[in-house]
């Protein structure tokens, strides 16, 4: 198996850089990243900076055209046929979307996720339960999507994407189609999970959020990090140049 480059880290990038092959349009460069187990980072930056293709190579959707991606220590190159399925059910994916199906109601929305996944049919009711319980619409089981609000339809994807309790959970502008009010909602869900002990990635636009739960900061510029910050100690913002120092940071 690979050597992960960085010690401990759930997700790691080495040297990224990912072009996409048919319009030759190079969307990483050089990017250096490791994000610990338990972290939760915001990766931030303008339309087109090349948030969503990090989080799809994160995903195993691509595969670097440079570099390596590593998860769990695992080079995501080096897996194949059933493994990638694996991999992806260890990952609980938000969209900016809610991506729910339209002909189904919200407990048969996360039925379909445990069937599909194989979990046995006893044990439905309870996590079906439990993960609308933690969105706060266990009220909300049998209505199907268009006869809920914005902001209920990603919570209840964001249940659908907690169902299995993934290790890391990855948002992509979990926020960007809701007011404030409720992208706090989402966040407060994120944050919930996070503190459960999940490594949480969020891709987003929103500086109210970055201002209501403070957490490390990635930001990315034309396919490049050009800043990775932490809250310090105290309130004050940390800039780190390299990603290899081997403390765990407080959280
Ligand atoms: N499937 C694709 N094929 C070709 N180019 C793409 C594809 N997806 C994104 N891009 C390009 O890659 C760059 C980064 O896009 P993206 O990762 O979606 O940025 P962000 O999520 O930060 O808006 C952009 O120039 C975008 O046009
Ligand atoms: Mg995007």
């Amino acid at each position: 198996m690979a050597r992960l480059p960085y010690s401990g880290g759930m997700i790691a990038f080495h040297r990224v850089g990912l072009e996409y092959p048919r319009t030759g349009t190079k969307a990483l460069y050089n990017v250096n990243l490791e994000v610990k187990k338990g972290e939760f980072v915001y990766v931030v930056g303008h339309s087109g900076a090349g948030k969503s293709t990090l989080l799809s190579l994160i995903l195993r959707r691509l595969l670097p055209t440079q570099g390596a991606v590593y998860f769990a220590g695992q080079n995501l190159k080096s897996l194949r046929g059933d493994q990638v399925a694996l991999h992806r059910r260890r990952i609980g994916m938000v969209f900016q979307d809610h991506r729910l199906l339209s002909d189904l109601t919200v407990e048969e929305n996360l039925a379909f996720v445990l069937e599909v996944q194989g979990v046995p049919r006893k044990e439905w009711p309870e996590r079906i339960a439990t993960a609308l319980r933690r969105v706060g619409l266990a009220h909300k089981k049998r209505a199907f999507p268009e006869e809920l609000s914005v902001g209920e339809a990603q919570r209840v994807a964001i249940a659908r994407a907690l169902l299995l309790d993934p290790p890391v959970i990855l948002a992509d502008e979990p926020t960007g189609n809701l007011d404030l009010e409720n992208a706090l909602q989402v966040l407060d869900i994120l944050k919930a999970a996070h503190s459960r002990g999940a490594t949480v990635v969020v891709a987003t636009h929103s500086r109210e959020l970055l201002e209501a739960y403070p957490a490390r900061v990635v930001v990315l510029k034309a396919g490049q990090v050009v800043r990775d910050e932490r809250p310090g100690e105290g309130g004050s913002i940390r800039v780190r140049e390299s990603p290899d120092r081997g403390g765990k940071e407080g959280t």
